[in-house]
């Protein structure tokens, strides 16, 4: 049977997070998602500032095999300022795998969401999945980090760090709104975002006109960007600085971002100081209504962190 709900307060949190452990099972490497399979993180992650998530469930009698839940983001004015969709959570238990029960749920959320663009950053196993289903790829992001060089001490710098302020964080990003990608950063999307999440905490690094959201990972050893603003490629690149002299000075020993390598090459930026890692991470999406959501989807990355799952 399969049900396509809403998710609310009557949703059994408990039941899909047992599940999800249940089907992902626990690696050492991807203790970070073990972590976060709890019913707060659901909770959380299935009621955005732009509505609640549709959740598709397939059952054998009472027992749930399969599902996946669709978050919806609004898009930001340039991008045609509608709702667009990120696939998550995607998983059939192991023993009920290979019988199309991952392509019933998408067939049951295209049913609810026919014209919006759905997103996802699906890993190897649901690769096949999408396609068959008329997803394809539409952008790449690339892991880049750097290490930060010098003696790591805790000291106070020039750029202000302090839990995330996310009226701050609205105003920073009104600067230049096409620097908003494709979701639009109301300061309740970025409320929600940053400051709610059951679990992390993240932290703004602000100057006066660029800015990062980062989190510390590793026992606070290794900072990630989540994302940038700025009014230009330079303005983003002080950003990061600001994010990097800051990690310096929290005694970390390395930073991490995701940057898409087309953008990137575009830009002309190629940094000595960053190591790429092999890990591509693939953006596939799909639309109904448009020919192609190639491009509109470029900007999307940053949802990465919203699960963390760099
Ligand atoms: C990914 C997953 C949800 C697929 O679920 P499923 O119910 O077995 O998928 P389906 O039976 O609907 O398969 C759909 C298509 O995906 C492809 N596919 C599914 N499993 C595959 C596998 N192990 N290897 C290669 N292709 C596979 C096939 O093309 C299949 O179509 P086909 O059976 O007609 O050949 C399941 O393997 C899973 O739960 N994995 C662990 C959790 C996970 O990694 N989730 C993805 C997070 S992004």
């Amino acid at each position: 049977m399969t049900e396509l709900i809403r998710a609310s307060g009557a949703t059994d949190f408990e039941e899909i997070a047992a599940f999800q452990r249940r089907a992902f099972g626990h690696e050492w490497l991807k203790s970070e998602r073990h972590r976060l399979q709890r019913p707060e993180y659901y909770r959380w992650k299935y009621s955005p500032p732009a509505g609640s998530a549709w959740l598709v469930f397939v059952r054998s009698g009472q027992e749930l095999v399969a599902m996946l839940a669709a978050v919806p983001f609004e898009q930001a004015a340039g991008q045609g300022g509608s709702t667009t969709w990120q696939i998550c959570d995607i998983a059939t238990d192991p023993r009920f795998r290979r019988r199309g029960l991952f392509a019933r749920c998408l067939a049951a959320l295209a049913e609810a969401v026919p014209t919006d663009v759905t997103f996802c950053f699906p890993n190897k196993q649901s690769r096949a999945g999408l396609i068959k289903a008329g997803y394809a790829v539409s952008s790449t992001l690339r892991l880049r980090g750097g290490p930060i060089l010098g003696l790591a001490m805790r000291q106070m710098n020039d750029a202000r760090a302090s839990s995330i302020d996310a009226v701050e964080c609205g105003s920073a990003f009104q600067i230049d709104p096409r620097r908003h990608g494709s979701i639009r950063r109301s300061p309740e999307f970025l409320r929600w975002r940053y400051g709610a999440h059951p679990f992390n905490s993240y932290l703004a690094v602000t100057t006066s006109h660029t800015g990062s959201i980062i989190r510390r990972l590793f026992s606070g050893r290794v900072a990630l960007v989540l994302e940038t603003w700025g009014g230009s490629d330079e303005e983003r690149r002080a950003g990061r600085d600001a994010a990097r002299r800051w990690a310096k000075g929290a005694g970390c020993m390395a930073l991490l971002w995701a940057q898409d390598p087309l953008a990137a090459a575009q830009a002309g930026r190629t940094r000595l100081d960053a190591w790429q890692r092999p890990w591509d991470i693939l953006c596939y999406a799909r639309s109904n209504s448009q020919p192609s959501p190639r491009g509109t989807t470029e900007r999307l990355h940053v949802h990465l962190g919203d699960w963390d799952a760099v």
